[in-house]
């Protein structure tokens, strides 16, 4: 028996839940952000993302979620290989810049060359990778690619996303002290 046909035999029908209300309650989930971005036609093009996470540690596996209605998704895709930038706690105008449209995402942005696209100077982390499956899944397509190479800062600060707002993340004092003691 099929998952789907399980569902059906063993749920009631699922109520209409509206995409606001899903985006609302979803934000509660604190993520970080992440720009993916490639070279497509000689110049750089990428987008602000929340949906990613590891999936597999070997083979190391990552996944990000892009709308259907993404512009930028299918270049990426097109090119087969993208860098993702981890942001910094002081990204969130970048954030912004990179999920605007009709602007130039790159313009004023301060990024050098990794081997699989652009990467944010002052990132916390980037991961180069290469697309390896694609799953339709609602109106978002699940990519999975493979990281080739992935580097870190020493003391990077993340950018949080947290019900629409951004901020930082800050250790907890507990876990303050115990790093202190350690
Ligand atoms: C914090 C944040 C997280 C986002 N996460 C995603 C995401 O996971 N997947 C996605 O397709 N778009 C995401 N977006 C929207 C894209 O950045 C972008 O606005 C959208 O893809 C439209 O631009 P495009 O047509 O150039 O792709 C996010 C935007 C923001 C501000």
């Amino acid at each position: 028996m099929s998952l789907q046909s399980k569902r059906v035999a063993n749920l009631s029908a699922p109520r209409d839940i509206d995409p606001s209300e899903f985006r609302n309650v979803l934000g509660h989930l604190p993520t970080g952000v992440v720009v993916l971005a490639t070279t497509a036609s000689g110049r750089p093009v990428g987008m602000a993302a929340n949906s990613i996470t590891s999936v597999s540690l070997d083979p190391p596996l990552i996944a990000v979620c892009a709308a259907h209605t993404s512009s930028t998704w299918p270049l990426l895709r097109s090119e087969q290989r993208f860098c993702v930038s981890v942001l910094a706690a002081h990204h969130e105008p970048i954030s912004r810049q990179f999920s605007r449209s009709g602007t130039d995402r790159f313009g004023g942005i301060s990024w050098h060359h990794r081997e699989t696209g652009p990467a944010l100077d002052d990132a916390i982390a980037w991961l180069d990778c290469e697309l390896v499956a694609e799953h339709d899944a609602g109106d978002h397509t699940i990519a999975v690619a493979r990281v080739l190479d992935l580097a870190s800062a020493q003391d990077g600060r993340a950018l949080v996303f947290f019900r629409g707002q951004y901020g930082r993340f800050v250790p907890t004092d507990l876990d303050q002290s115990r790093r202190e003691s350690a």
